[in-house]
């Protein structure tokens, strides 16, 4: 077989370290297991059905944010599939299609939603999304009479909604404050489980028929700090660690090692004091602006993301002091950019 040759690939070119990535994923399986926790993985990361399947190896419980995922995934021979945003009527007929044929669950957080959802072959597999910190799109989990009203209406037409539990994304555990990161993260960790408990046994004692209620919560920092109170729970549904990245090095979700991706790039443009790289935010992306949008592996680890647009970066120099040396690799992130200085 010809030797791999990082020189042979035209940039920018999103490179995969495939041995890392299966550790880093069965890894992830490994942890469920210890709390007895299903798995399921988001999928948003990576859109690869190859390590779709890594992630889940019965191709079996996954999540999904967006249509073309969702499509592209049951197409794919997955099953079980979570539309992990909450649905909108736009959405409903792809959603619905998909559902026809194999089993998809959904979102939902208000009770007005489910007003318009279409008849279906078989009844909507229902989760209500709540909040336990994060509060993008779930119901804080504090309002407990909001969220028995969704309950109350979904278990009142069994013939159109199955009732599938209470979803938690704790995004929250995403610290942009670097102090204590890591017990800050285990303590997030035993809030989140202990209000998601109150729910639960409050809704339990509420609607005796529909126990037991199924909770879960997941991010890939809140489960790089896994605590014994996971075993209170049903599910974990983390999705980054598949590659991990800079950000969640910081974090400390992973060590440099776990980092399984990077972006190669070309430098096209030397300057004076800074040089350009055929990689913008496209290939890069513009998370992270706090970590300078990522991390640039060079000899000379002073060299940062001074700017982007859609398809070159700039790159400076931290000290100033610019000495461009031939041969130098860089590596950046999102998940992680590598680049080669021919
Ligand atoms: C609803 C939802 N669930 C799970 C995840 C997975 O979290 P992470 O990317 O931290 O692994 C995400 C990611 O944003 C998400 O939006």
């Amino acid at each position: 077989m010809k030797a791999f040759n990082f020189e042979d690939l035209s940039t920018p070119a999103f490179i995969v370290d495939l041995d890392v990535v299966k550790r880093n994923c069965q890894n992830m399986i490994d942890m469920a297991k210890k709390y007895d926790c299903v798995l399921r993985p988001h999928m948003k990361t990576h859109k690869t059905l190859e390590i779709g399947e890594l992630m889940a190896p019965s191709k079996k419980k996954i999540s999904v944010s967006t249509l073309a995922e969702l499509e592209f995934f049951a197409n794919g021979g997955f099953d079980d599939i979570l539309f992990a945003i909450p649905i909108t009527e736009d959405k409903l007929k792809r959603v619905k299609a998909i559902h026809e044929q194999k089993d998809v669950s959904i979102l939902v957080n208000t009770v007005e939603v489910l007003e318009i959802l279409e008849d279906c072959n078989k009844p909507w597999k229902v989760l209500i999304e709540v909040s336990t910190g994060y509060e993008r799109s779930g119901i804080n989990v504090e309002e407990e009479a909001k969220i028995s009203k969704i309950l109350s209406r979904l278990l009142a037409a069994p013939d159109r909604f199955t009732f599938m539990g209470i979803y938690n994304h704790c995004g929250h555990t995403y610290l942009r404050n670097k102090d204590s990161t890591v017990e800050k993260i285990e303590e997030m960790n035993k809030e989140t489980v202990a209000k998601l408990k109150k729910l639960r046994d409050h809704l339990e004692d509420q609607f005796e028929d529909a126990a037991p209620i199924f909770i879960g919560t997941g991010s890939t920092p809140g489960c790089g700090q896994p605590v014994d109170e996971f075993g209170e729970l049903d599910e974990l549904h983390p999705g980054n660690y598949c590659f991990y990245d800079y950000c969640q090095e910081t974090l400390g979700s992973c060590k440099e090692a776990d980092i399984g991706a990077f972006v190669l790039s070309r430098v096209n443009s030397v300057f004076e004091s800074y040089i350009v790289i055929d990689a913008g935010f496209l290939a890069i992306s513009k998370d992270s602006p706090e970590l300078d949008f990522g991390k640039v592996l060079a000899p000379n680890d002073d060299m940062f993301i001074s700017g982007m647009s859609q398809e070159a970066g700039k790159l400076k120099l931290k000290s100033g002091d610019f000495d461009l040396r031939k041969d130098f690799n860089n590596q950046f992130f999102h998940p992680q950019i590598y680049y080669d200085m021919l």
